[in-house]
């Protein structure tokens, strides 16, 4: 269902990239047998009884909330704000807000303000159900339910995702009766939006998270024997950082890809940058990053590659319409469909950028809906952990992301930790 092309020719022999491809297939027996492998086969072997729970809730949170808010960060946040954004946002009564995904207290204090005395619920999203940023955030959204509805409905509009049997907000949803909602042990968090991590938002905001996970089965089904496009993705971006192109620009002409653009950073980062390797993961959003970063692209250090992420089919809204007096110059335009025009300039940036150096991949969806998404997810998941594998990393950890932590808790004086 994803398509991928790249005229790799000048990078690597079509003999040697045929083999390397090949030789990717021995990694997905190696991530199926991983304590962190379970995304893999997630398609098709997930918890259906707690699937529908997730409708149910759903429902019932449409009907009585003007917002959800989402408190999580990272894989615990990132993946359901790019899914809904990706489909063009809440179709229904209920809107997304998310917390927890910063310390910054304007940040927060904004989300307080826009909730206002509306009606709201909650979904806290944490794995570990440690993490400082949500469960600060936790803190302060469930303090304002408990004052606007009081305990016992409070409880009733607080929905926890969390590990199954331990952490501090897994016994809290416990002592206080939450619905809750589980994050398998062997799925990461960057790894999770398929799970319930990413769907009670999706399907709050009215998301079809049946064809969502429809699409990321059609994909599974297409790669799981060989890796398919995805290997040949996984080794080409290997090839390119051989060659000297250690960043990765992962480019559209879709603003509200924004955010698929930051989970694929977490993801592509998180999972390959250690042991002192791996691509540094960047994006931009055309066309409107061609008036910034565009000079970059074109003429800047010439240690970059860029994938461009496409959608094949034409959408039919808005065409450039007739003027008689043709002030602005634009009749050679008229009557054509606007995203006809951006598929164009697509196109145009493409060959403009490989002709100045930058070697161009592209990942095609056939359409943009939430079976194309399903399945670009599996293909990024699936491609990263054999990137990372072909770079020689554990695709599942990320013991960098403690250093910060360890800092901070030192300064702040959290017990156990010496201040120094
Ligand atoms: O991908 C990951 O594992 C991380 O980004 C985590 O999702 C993030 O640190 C949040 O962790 P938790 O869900 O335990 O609060």
């Amino acid at each position: 269902m994803i398509d991928f092309k790249c005229d790799y020719r000048k990078y690597i022999s079509t003999e040697e990239f045929g083999k390397r491809v090949a030789d990717t297939r021995h990694y997905i027996a190696k991530i199926q047998q991983d304590d962190f492998g379970g995304w893999l086969d997630l398609p098709i072997n997930y918890d259906k009884d707690e699937f529908a729970r997730i409708k149910e809730a759903a429902k019932r949170i449409n009907d009585s909330s003007d917002y959800l808010v989402c408190i999580g960060i990272g894989g615990s946040y990132l993946g359901h704000r790019a899914v809904i954004e990706a489909l063009g946002g809440e179709r229904g009564r209920t809107k997304i807000l998310y917390a927890g995904n910063s310390l910054s207290a304007r940040g927060l204090e904004s989300v307080l303000t826009q909730i206002g005395d509306k009606d709201f619920s909650v979904n806290v999203i944490s794995k570990s159900g440690t993490t400082t940023e949500p469960a600060v955030a936790f803190r302060v959204l469930k303090a304002k339910l408990v004052e606007k509805y009081g305990a016992d409905e409070a409880a009733k509009r607080i929905y926890a995702t969390t590990d199954a049997n331990k952490g501090a907000l897994h016994d809290e949803a416990i002592a206080k009766g939450y619905e809750s909602f589980v994050v398998p042990d062997n799925i990461g968090g960057r790894y999770s939006v398929l799970t319930a991590v990413g769907l009670l938002a999706i399907a709050v905001a009215g998301v079809d998270i049946d064809r969502l996970m429809d699409g990321a089965e059609e994909e599974r089904a297409a790669l799981i024997s060989d890796g398919g496009r995805a290997a040949e993705y996984a080794v080409l971006r290997n090839v390119m950082l051989e060659n000297g192109y250690n960043i990765e620009v992962l480019a559209n002409f879709e603003p509200n890809f924004m955010y698929f653009n930051e989970w694929w950073k977490q993801l592509f980062g998180e999972s390959e940058g250690k042991d002192g390797k791996g691509i540094f993961p960047a994006s931009v959003v055309y066309s409107t990053d061609l008036h910034s970063m565009g000079q970059y692209m074109q003429e800047g250090r010439r240690e970059l590659f860029e994938t461009f992420v496409e959608i094949a089919n034409e959408y039919d809204a808005i065409m450039v319409p007739q003027s008689d007096e043709n002030l602005d110059g634009l009749r050679y335009l008229e009557g054509r469909k606007l995203d006809a025009i951006c598929k164009v300039a697509n196109q145009a940036t493409r060959e403009a950028h490989l002709n100045g150096g930058v070697p161009v991949m592209e990942i095609i969806l056939p359409a943009l809906d939430e079976r194309a998404i399903g399945a670009l997810i599996y293909f990024f998941e699936l491609s990263c952990a054999l990137s990372a594998l072909t770079l020689g990393v554990n695709p599942f950890n990320q013991p960098g992301v403690e250093a910060y932590k360890t800092r901070m808790f030192e300064l702040l004086g959290k017990p156990g930790y010496d201040k120094k």
